[in-house]
């Protein structure tokens, strides 16, 4: 089978990392790609917005199977074009894609089929949200950009002028666009986060291990938040029991919800939780694998990703023997980044060591920004350029691993957090 990956990323680097090992792909290509995936697909120059180019390529290539990566093009309908022209697709509709691209429409959902989540109110009055605002000054409280606003437009806020602000910013300042012409304010909740992804055809539901992101982009938590810095699966605080709990209230929840309102959901759904001491809550879903979760997660999975792929993309879940088998030992990604991202940072820095920091089954260094230049050199191209990653006898041991590499990694500018899995 021919199998077209839509991205650009880590997160379609390993997914093409692990789709170019299975029995039964002939070909991965990757639109548009970078330069590490071109190691392991061939990238073809068609971004992920353009959605007749896409469609050509894939119909005159015979793609026997469409994966799409990031959230924008899902919210835009991508999937649903894939579709109607007969293209296996794995990726929800884009009614199914607004349980991301839209936080008022999650919460409601949520409300809706009683999935347990923070008390959360919606906004796109002003007015009206000051005067809430008045009448909770003593409460901490969370102000979320209800649109797409790539992991940026979450502010928490320590007390009512933080949350004044951050209102205004976002339905009188214009910050985040269109993204934030609604707001959604939210309780704050206090625990551990999880995020646990599924696979999902509408019908069936296939739980993935679970995994915990770093989203801060200084060591300790500190400073703003980006799209991450880090990963390790499976999350400390997911254990069986809250698991189980998450799986029947929170993910078949969901999925029955979006069907059971006529929204086609093939693909992750990907829950963003807080283990409160009250159980686990919704902070979020997302319709897509997670960046950087999704590289400690194929690290992981020993069987083939493509057939659990496909089915989901077919709709045959259900006729799938069992589900994907793990290795048991910890993951972890860390992520080299460039300058003062997540602000204005520098590109095309000439990266060395990749092929000095002892590459096996067991550390595979992912590129979530780089450009290979003719030369056979790569160069950074992005904010986030590396995932390094890595399996390990435990976290610690995962971890270290990954920074014995980034010793050996060298481009003008990097930077990582050191404490990842601390
Ligand atoms: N209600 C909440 N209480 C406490 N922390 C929250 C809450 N909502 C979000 N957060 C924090 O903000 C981060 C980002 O929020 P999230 O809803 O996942 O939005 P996004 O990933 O789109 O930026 C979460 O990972 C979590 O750390
Ligand atoms: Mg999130």
């Amino acid at each position: 089978m021919q199998v077209l990956v839509v991205g650009r990323g880590g997160r379609e680097h390993a997914l093409c990392w692990k789709v170019a090992r299975s029995e039964h792909v002939e070909t991965v290509y990757c639109a548009p790609g970078n330069g590490g995936i071109s190691l392991h697909a061939e990238c073809v120059p068609i971004r992920e917005d353009d959605t007749p180019g896409l469609l050509d390529f894939a119909l005159s290539k015979k793609i026997g199977l469409v994966v799409i990566g990031p959230e924008d093009p899902l919210c835009a309908g991508l999937a649903d074009r894939f579709r109607a022209a007969g293209v296996a697709v794995f990726g929800p509709s884009r009614e199914g894609a607004e349980i991301e691209g839209s936080k008022a429409f999650c919460r409601d959902l949520c409300r809706r089929h009683h999935i347990p989540g923070p008390q959360a109110w919606t906004f796109s009055d002003l007015g009206k949200a000051l005067g809430f605002l008045e009448s909770h000054r003593d409460e901490k409280l969370v102000v979320k950009a209800s649109g797409l606003a790539a992991g940026k437009g979450v502010m928490i806020c320590e007390d009512y002028d933080e949350a004044r602000k951050a209102v205004a910013d976002c339905l009188e300042g214009g910050a985040f666009g269109g993204a934030g012409e609604t707001v959604v304010i939210e309780e704050f909740l206090q625990g551990d986060e999880v995020s646990m992804l599924a696979l999902t055809d509408g019908r069936t539901i296939v739980p993935l291990e679970s995994a915990r992101d770093h989203k801060a982009a200084f060591d300790g938590n500190l400073g703003p938040n980006t799209g991450g810095m880090g990963a390790i699966s499976p999350a400390p605080a997911a254990n069986p029991r809250t698991l189980k709990q998450v799986e029947s209230q929170i993910l078949v929840q969901a999925v029955h919800g979006l069907v059971q309102e006529g929204r086609q959901y093939q693909g992750v759904l990907y829950a963003g939780l807080m283990v409160t001491p009250l159980g686990p809550r919704v902070l979020e879903y997302n319709c897509r694998f997670g960046d950087p979760e999704t590289q400690p997660l194929v690290m992981r999975m020993k069987s083939d990703l493509v057939p659990l792929l496909d089915a989901t993309a077919r709709g045959q879940l259900m006729d799938l023997s069992s589900g994907p088998e793990w290795d048991s030992r910890p993951s972890a990604c860390v992520v080299a980044v460039a300058d003062d991202y997540p602000k204005e940072y520098r590109k095309g820095h000439r990266i060395t060591g990749l092929e000095d920091c002892g590459q096996d089954d067991d550390l595979v260094v992912f590129h979530s920004g780089t450009e290979r230049r003719p030369d056979g050199i790569f160069y950074s191209a992005g904010g986030r350029v590396l995932s390094v990653t890595a399996v390990g006898k435990t976290v610690k041991a995962a971890v270290e691993r990954c920074y014995e590499a980034l010793d050996i990694i060298q481009f003008s500018g990097i930077r990582f957090r050191t404490d990842i899995g601390k």
